[in-house]
């Protein structure tokens, strides 16, 4: 009855023609938003099965709650015209303020839109689900998803979640500083994009985005965002791909990680002067690429690292480098030793061994040791700002996100990867400002529950 109230009109104990489909219309809203939630609710091991059906059937649980929730909508518009006319009859009232520009379009519809855009490109290589928990797309690499039973990046996602943050209210910080500075750069945010490549072998999207538009989204929404993108290198890419790449990076003047897989040295060393030539911030050997060094083909050679080879590489330029792919404290150590100037902390998205156990189960462990003698990143299902809050809190000092951003990138170009970024920047001071951190640059662990 609150709304007669509202409305300043007294009730007279029974019901209008209005009145019937103003609460039809709540009625209706109510129902759709609970069955949505109810249909929300993690579905985790249930996904695959769940989307195959929803696919078979043509109507996917997003186009219902979208009808649900128009639906809703339009009824709850009918019952205010009818209001409007039963007002309408009423003393005339003093004129309201002019009508204000109409507001922009909410961020959270803009970001359907573009996941919406993903989908419809990246089907069925990403299903683009709910939630990117490796499930549905077990066992799918190359595609998007972990190698074998999915379990590594299955128990990225597991690990994530099973953080918890205390939330603190009780002091004095209204504003929260979320910038880092990493190799001499300052970041707006510690997230930068992960390297992701294979855009046809991947992805799947050959004639829809080519590796020039890809990497140009990538790095382009970065900068817009104020942060760093990272470029990728494919185990089978040619040099000529690897060169497309890099000037998106001189695009962007320098401002990007170069990664190169885990090739000769010789080969690497050769790449390494190319970044260079482009200004590149650093570069990665994504060092956990050497899975394939066993079958191998001629001239696309992959293999383990020693300590020495590790020096070589460091030595070999001014360039800050940093090792990809470290999931345990001796490695860390080691890459230290080398003269890496950073790590990643990171199972490769769960895609090169099956059963590594979560990055946020690792982390801690590696930073006990590590914190302050290099610089620490980490990757892992990041999508959002509490993601990015929990991994600094176990000790990265920024973090990369990867098929997210991918999305973003296939779904609007460098506008949907800033979004994101923007996104994930503005949930990050939510959460630090409920968890009383002042900055991203000191984040206690004391903020973990
Ligand atoms: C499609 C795809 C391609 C990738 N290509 C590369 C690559 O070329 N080099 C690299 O170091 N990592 C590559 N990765 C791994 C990512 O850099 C990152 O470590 C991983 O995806 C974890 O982040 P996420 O869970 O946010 O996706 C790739 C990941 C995906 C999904």
């Amino acid at each position: 009855m609150d709304h007669f109230m509202e409305r300043n009109v007294p009730f007279n104990g029974s019901l209008g023609l209005f009145d019937h489909f103003f609460f039809l219309a709540l009625h209706a809203a109510g129902y759709a938003i609970s069955y949505c939630s109810l249909w929300e609710k993690p579905r985790k091991e249930a996904s695959m099965a769940d989307n195959t059906k929803q696919e078979e059937s043509g109507l996917s649980r997003r186009d219902f709650m979208r009808s649900a929730a128009v639906g809703a909508a339009g009824a709850v518009a009918l019952a205010g015209m009818m209001q409007k006319e039963a007002l309408a009859a009423e003393p005339a009232k003093p004129a309201a303020p002019a009508a204000a520009a109409p507001a922009a379009k909410p961020a959270a519809l803009k970001i359907d839109d573009v996941m919406k855009a993903a989908r419809e490109k990246l089907y069925p290589r990403c299903r683009v689900c709910p939630e990117c928990d490796g499930v549905a797309c077990a066992g799918e690499v190359p595609g998007m998803g972990g190698i074998g039973s999915g379990k590594s990046f299955k128990n990225n996602f597991a690990a994530l979640q099973k953080i918890e943050l205390n939330m603190r209210t009780f002091h004095n910080i209204k504003k929260v500083d979320t910038s880092v500075t990493l190799f001499g750069e300052k970041l707006a945010l510690p997230v930068m994009s992960a390297a992701t490549g294979g855009v046809t072998y991947n992805m799947g999207l050959k004639g829809k985005m080519t590796d020039a538009e890809y990497i140009d989204a990538l790095l382009g929404g970065c900068r817009l965002a104020g942060t760093l993108g990272w470029a990728a290198d494919g185990i089978g890419d040619p040099l000529e791909t690897f060169q497309i790449r890099l000037k998106a990076v001189k695009k962007y003047e320098g401002k990007a990680i170069v990664t190169i897989k885990p090739k000769t040295q010789e080969e690497i060393i050769k790449r390494v002067r190319l970044i260079e030539e482009v200004g590149a911030v650093a570069f990665a050997v994504d060092i956990d690429s050497a899975g394939r060094a066993a079958r191998a083909l001629p001239g696309q050679t992959v293999e383990p690292k020693t300590l020495k080879q590790l020096r070589e590489i460091a030595k070999s330029t001014k360039l800050p480098f940093i090792v990809k792919g470290v999931m345990t404290v001796d490695e860390a150590k080691m890459a230290i030793d080398a003269g890496a100037s950073g790590i990643v902390v990171s199972n490769h998205g769960g895609r090169v061994l099956d059963y590594t156990p979560g990055v946020a189960d690792v982390l801690p462990k590696i930073a006990a040791k590590m914190k302050g003698k290099t610089v620490i990143l980490a990757d892992g299902t990041m999508k959002y700002g509490t993601d990015v809050l929990k991994m600094l809190a176990l000790g990265a000092d920024a973090v990369l996100a990867g098929r997210h951003l991918l999305r973003g990138a296939v779904g609007d170009g460098k506008e949907g990867v800033a979004l994101l970024l923007n996104k994930m920047k503005s949930e990050l001071t939510d959460s630090m400002v409920l968890t009383g951190t002042a900055s991203a640059r000191k984040v206690s662990k004391s903020i973990i529950a």
